[in-house]
């Protein structure tokens, strides 16, 4: 399936959000990918398969560092490579931007989540206790240098 990469606009939002309400716990609402998408220290990208949206990542730039808050892939188009492919392109336009390390949190039981981070090289340099709500848990706190 080809997907187009690009960073989104406020025509996205309704659809992120929703994908986020379906699959997070704590899920985002509109107002922070409108934030995020018109601030000059972050950038939503999204995967479009012609006008739906496939999957989002979120980064906020502070270069030469960048943090990613939030990645989903819709749930009908997980185990395909999508998150792997977001993220391939969403590193190439940090690059562009002067930035050479990445850092992220993940619920110590998101084995899908950890084992995509872990196969693009992220090191695992940290743990923050009861970091997350509903459940409580641990997050683990990873880095990448590009
Ligand atoms: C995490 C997530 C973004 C991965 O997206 P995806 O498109 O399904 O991932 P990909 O198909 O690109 O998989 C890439 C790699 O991730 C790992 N992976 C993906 N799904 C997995 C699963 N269910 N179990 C174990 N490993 C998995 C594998 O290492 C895979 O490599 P492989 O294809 O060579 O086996 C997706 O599962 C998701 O949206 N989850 C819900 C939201 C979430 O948890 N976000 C992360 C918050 S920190």
């Amino acid at each position: 399936m080809a997907f187009d990469f690009r960073l989104a606009t406020v025509d996205e939002v309704d659809q992120i959000a929703s994908i986020e309400m379906e699959s997070m716990p704590n899920p985002w609402k509109a107002d922070s990918y409108i934030e995020a998408i018109n601030s000059d220290h972050a950038f939503v990208m999204v995967a479009m398969d012609d006008k739906r949206v496939a999957g989002y990542a979120v980064f906020y730039l502070t270069p030469p560092e960048a943090e990613l808050p939030d990645i989903v892939v819709d749930l009908e188009y997980r185990g395909k490579g999508l998150g792997r492919s977001l993220l391939t392109e969403a590193f190439a336009a940090l690059s562009k931007n002067s930035i050479d390390t990445v850092f992220l949190e993940v619920r110590e039981s998101n084995a899908a989540a950890r084992s995509l981070y872990n196969s693009l090289g992220f090191e695992e340099i940290g743990k923050r206790k009861y970091f997350y709500s509903n459940p409580v848990e641990d997050a683990i706190c990873m880095s990448l240098h590009m």
